[in-house]
């Protein structure tokens, strides 16, 4: 089964956004198997965005995302890699439609409100910047006796 990485980003967590955004992917019918509230390191920041490094936006980039808490989640089922960008939206706030996490909460591109990977060589690279093997939990759904 497929996985990716998405985040909210700091301001996200500060907009008190954490809750609808968790819910969006659940009610879509996608599996949470991992997530974490985190302060994320220069070092990890960079890392990370390390495929903007020339970008003149990147020193902003890394302040942003280091200034507060983000919200560090792994994502699972059928095609979450780009289905979950469709729910992210487009990269500028500008450009993303209503209905969509962007399009709905963002106005400028250096405050988006959630990251997600881009491609499946992009979720393997970030879901392992940010989460250890032990720290994601594989699980079936229509085992319903573990409530009981
Ligand atoms: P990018 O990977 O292009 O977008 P996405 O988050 O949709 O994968 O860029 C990473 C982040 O960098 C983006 O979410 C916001 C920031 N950014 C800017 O601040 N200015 C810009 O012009 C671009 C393209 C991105
Ligand atoms: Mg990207």
């Amino acid at each position: 089964m497929e996985r990716t990485f998405l985040m909210v980003k700091p301001d996200g967590v500060q907009r008190d956004l954490v809750g609808e955004i968790v819910g969006r992917f659940e009610k879509k019918g996608y599996q949470l198997v991992g997530a974490k509230l985190m302060k994320i390191t220069p070092e990890l920041a960079e890392q990370h965005y390390g495929e903007h490094k020339e970008r003149p936006f990147f020193g902003e980039l890394v302040d942003f995302i280091t200034s507060g808490p983000v919200f560090a989640m792994v994502w699972e089922g059928e095609n979450v890699i780009s289905t979950s960008r469709l729910l992210v939206g487009a990269t500028n706030p500008t450009e993303s439609a209503p209905g969509t996490i962007r399009g709905d909460f963002a106005v400028t591109v250096g405050k988006n409100i959630i990251h997600g990977s881009d491609s499946p060589e992009s979720a393997v690279r970030e879901i392992g910047l940010f989460f250890k093997e032990e720290e994601l939990v594989s699980y079936d759904k229509s085992m319903k006796n573990w409530i009981i």
